[in-house]
């Protein structure tokens, strides 16, 4: 579905073009909830963290004294942008899992300085947060054309409008690493497909660091992440009619240094039983059981090289923070 909208922002008029994939009423959140509650250990993807509730609670993640991924890429973005914008020349920014309009607009001021930018496109499963970050590029920027699409960049990507020219597909704050790695490296294939002759991946990787700042980044002392997790059983009890009493689960963030990756856990502090209403299931969870509901692999510049490799891409370039604390990578497709 294709649609014409205007902001309703007085003063505010930027045309934005919408396109809908994922359609009303589709919903995998009941597949992936029968799927993960029933198996063994139990596991939710989490992209389903991002209601209104949960961006929000992320937008506020970004704003943490522990969470350091946020400003370290913004420093990148911020003190090396008009380099970023001459590596990557484009008339056709494309960012999957945009979130907030910040980092857009870090990207989007270079490219249009040094270069000859012309659209922007954020491809978002939260439709309230892909609204309100098309709202302000459309506003700051009415030169631009401004593209949305309401869609899971796991299955949707092929149903984008081919580049017209080149184009730069930015995959930012770290997200590429809370997929696991089958369907990263088809991510990353897919991403490839999408760039058109002479363009660029752009993607944010967080790299692999001292363990107790990891897991700081993941249980800050506000207890901000801890709501961010607990707030998926909220969505659960909402949209699936489950009564699980958020008090009744705690929240874990563990290194796991075989996979190098952050995991975000709820882990049950008594035996209980909940019931899901809309899917006729009831599920018993053990005192100290735990659910998967994250996880947020770290890199190596080497692993790095390997992933993007098996994706049929090429690092053409690595841009770190100024304490390396992260990378932005520039990459290109080979052809393989
Ligand atoms: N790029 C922003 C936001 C990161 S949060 C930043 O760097 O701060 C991750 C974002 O990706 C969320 O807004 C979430 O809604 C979106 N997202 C998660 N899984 C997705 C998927 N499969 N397809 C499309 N968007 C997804
Ligand atoms: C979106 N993504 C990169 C975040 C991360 O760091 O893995 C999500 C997040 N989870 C807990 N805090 C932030």
């Amino acid at each position: 579905m294709r649609g014409t909208l205007s902001s309703n922002r007085p003063g505010i008029t930027p045309e934005i073009e919408l396109s809908r994939h994922i359609p009303e009423g589709e919903r995998t959140l009941p597949a992936d909830v029968r799927d993960g509650l029933t198996a063994e250990p139990k596991a939710i993807p989490p992209k389903h963290f991002y209601d209104r509730v949960g961006s929000e609670l992320f937008e506020r993640i970004t704003r943490l004294p522990e969470y350091y991924p946020t400003r370290a890429e913004r420093e990148i973005l911020e003190t090396r942008g008009a380099e970023i914008a001459s590596l990557c020349p484009t008339t056709e920014l494309v960012e999957l899992g945009s979130g907030s309009a910040e980092k857009a607009l870090l990207l989007v001021e270079p490219m249009l300085a040094t270069g000859d930018l012309r659209s922007y496109t954020a491809v978002e499963v939260s439709e309230s947060a892909l609204m309100s970050t098309l709202e302000q590029i459309g506003a700051s920027h009415p030169e631009l054309a401004v593209n949305g699409h309401v869609a899971d960049m796991t299955r949707h990507l092929g149903q984008l409008p081919p580049p017209e020219a080149s184009r730069t597909v930015a995959l930012l704050g770290g997200t590429i690493g809370n997929f696991a790695h089958p369907s990263r490296k088809r991510l990353l294939r897919a991403m490839g497909g999408l760039t058109g002759p002479g363009g660029h991946l752009l993607i944010g990787c967080d790299l692999v660091k001292d363990p107790e700042v990891l897991v700081a980044a993941y249980d800050d002392s506000e207890g901000v992440t801890a709501m961010f997790n607990l707030n998926l059983l909220a969505i659960i009890n909402r949209e699936l009619g489950a009564d699980f009493d958020l008090t009744d689960f705690e929240h874990i963030a563990r290194w796991n240094p075989d996979e190098e990756w952050i995991e975000m856990r709820l882990r049950a502090k008594r035996d209980l039983e909940v019931t899901v209403s809309e899917l006729d299931l009831n599920v018993g969870f053990q005192e100290g059981e735990e659910l998967l509901t994250e996880t947020s692999a770290k890199f190596t510049p080497e692993r790095i090289a390997t992933e993007l490799g098996e994706g049929g891409l090429e690092m053409t370039g690595l841009l770190t923070d100024s304490s390396d604390r992260f990378a932005l990578v520039i990459a290109e497709p080979t052809g393989a």
